[in-house]
């Protein structure tokens, strides 16, 4: 699936295709195995017109039973280091790559991303965030399109398109390692500090602090 087509919104764009429409679209999705697994498709929550928008892995095994992204222990990390970044919970919308959860949580596999991540694609072109935070390597790497690991691109700011990318540690891993929750704590600083600098609306085109080939030599987020 490249672009999902749904009637009247043959055209692509900032919020064109509201997020209920994307959501009657996956409907009840047999496009691959993780649906015979699931109890609930997690699809994502929070502010449709958010500035920041995070991107998980995939539901674990709260998120499976409720039906909600980052309920579990990794929520509640990350609700208690949102206030770092100067945001609440329902500032934000928070979303997984998979949304469905792997069986014992196993990392995703290629085809499942592949059959799953267009209505990512799609919740981002209808939230157009003015930053998205990939937590851990799954998600920073189909945001990036790129396999350097989370260690090496954390820290600083990336351009991805249209898009200022923030990748940090994902808070569950975090959880594990107090290095790892002391460094996702300085980029939650710096990202409030980026809000504060940049308010609602004067985001620049490009992160100051992004490196590598300028905006418009790179590819869409997704593609
Ligand atoms: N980990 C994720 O990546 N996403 C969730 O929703 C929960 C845990």
């Amino acid at each position: 699936m490249g672009v999902m087509h749904i009637p009247g919104h043959e055209h692509q764009g900032p919020r064109e295709v509201s997020l209920d429409e994307i959501r009657a679209v996956l409907g009840d999705c047999r496009l691959c195995e993780l649906c015979q697994t699931r109890t609930n498709i997690v699809f994502g929550v929070g502010n449709p017109h958010a500035r920041v928008l995070f991107v998980g892995e995939a539901p674990g095994r709260n998120e499976d039973l409720q039906g909600e992204p980052f309920v579990g222990r990794a929520g509640e990390n990350l609700n208690g280091i949102l206030a770092l970044a100067g945001l609440r919970r329902e500032d934000i919308y928070i979303a997984n790559v998979l949304k469905c959860r792997p069986p014992g949580n196993r990392d995703p596999k290629p085809d499942e991303v592949l059959a799953c991540s267009p209505f990512l694609r799609e919740q981002i072109r209808s939230i157009w965030p003015d930053i998205i935070v990939t937590l851990g390597n799954p998600a920073t790497h189909f945001v990036l399109k790129t396999e350097i690991g989370i260690t090496r691109l954390r820290g600083r700011f990336h351009q991805m398109g249209r898009f200022v990318v923030m990748p940090t540690f994902h808070p569950a891993a975090a959880l594990r390692n107090p290095k790892w929750q002391e460094l996702l704590e300085a980029d939650f600083r710096m990202l409030g500090d980026y809000l504060m600098r940049h308010p609602a609306g004067t985001a620049p085109a490009v992160a100051e602090s992004a490196g590598d080939a300028p905006a418009e030599h790179l590819p869409r987020v997704g593609e």
